[in-house]
């Protein structure tokens, strides 16, 4: 192996991959080689060119710490983790589709009761949001586990801040026997990512701005059911058709409806003017899930 040219150095590299075990960590790493190597064919990448990339996965790298994921971020800002997403969560029509996880949750959120207010002390528009957890059959999945989380009207998570005293717009709730939940809360506002890293940088030369429309976090869980991670979004959202993340779809935006009725407010424990939202959450039984795997595979197995 030498005399290696810019026509047989890719092979010369898989060849390096023969001794690979692993099955799949063969498949992945000559499939990473292959288009690696043909990125830098294409564009011709230069000496200087090659070393601001390496400048910039090092800056990635030194900017992350036990709360901050620069790698995360610049996955979702190039569309891979929404295609992570797409590809591992095919779901039929009327199932609740998946949106990006974000780097903002948090295990462990206090569990509030249905009707349960979790922006307790925050400024903003006092909202409502109520609903059901189906399965495919519209049959209640009662007891269903909602995980929620959002940002604050200034745009930031609670473990965005120093001092927070605590997990705060966030918090974890039981659906009731019929499935149904409802919860407090204040309207989300679009915010933009964090632009103070390499990421920011990066954005910033691509001509795109870094914001997400507003939504709030879902996590929705029930023992036999495929979990959905996902978030409703504000209808009327000025950064609905240019999400940094990419992560609208259109079954997940719904109308954050207005309301001046003071006698509406008092029955659901709020303040005039406030917002109403409603939303039906559809799981697919996880053996659903489990089915169509098993055909993908049998599908890959016959094209392989
Ligand atoms: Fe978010």
């Amino acid at each position: 192996m030498r005399n290696l040219t810019e026509a047989n150095l890719t092979d010369a590299v898989l060849a390096k991959l023969e001794g690979a075990p692993d099955a799949r960590f063969k498949q992945i790493m000559t499939s990473l080689i292959q288009h690696l190597h043909a990125f830098v064919r294409e564009v011709e990448l230069t000496e200087e060119e090659w070393m601001t990339g390496i400048q910039f996965l090092t800056a990635v790298g030194h900017k992350c710490d036990d709360k901050r994921q620069e790698f995360i971020l610049l996955s979702d800002v190039l569309g891979v983790s929404m295609l992570v997403d797409a590809i591992n969560h095919r779901r039929p029509g009327g199932v609740t589709e998946n949106t990006v996880l974000g780097p903002f949750y948090v295990h462990g959120a206090p569990e509030i009761r249905n009707g349960d207010d979790m922006a307790a002390g925050w400024k903003g528009e006092p909202t409502y949001v109520a609903g059901r957890v189906l399965g495919t059959d519209g049959e209640p999945v009662p007891g269903a586990l909602l995980d929620l989380w959002q940002s604050n009207t200034e745009g930031f998570y609670d473990v965005q801040l120093a001092d927070t005293g605590g997990r705060q717009l966030r918090a974890r709730l039981r659906a009731d026997d019929e499935g149904r939940f409802r919860f407090r809360t204040i309207k989300p506002t679009a915010y933009p990512v964090p632009t103070d890293g390499p990421v920011g940088q990066i954005l910033d030369r691509m001509g795109r701005h870094p914001m997400r429309p507003a939504h709030l976090h879902f996590i929705v869980s029930a023992p036999g059911y495929e979990t959905v991670v996902t978030h409703l979004f504000v209808e009327g959202d000025p950064y609905l058709e240019s999400d940094v993340v990419f992560g609208v779809k259109n079954s997940l935006v719904i109308d954050f409806k207005r309301s001046d009725s003071e006698a509406e407010a008092e029955k659901l424990g709020l303040k005039a003017p406030f917002c109403k939202a409603s939303y039906e959450f559809v799981l697919r039984p996880a053996a659903a899930r489990a089915k169509q795997q098993k055909v993908t595979s049998a599908v890959d197995a016959a094209r392989a």
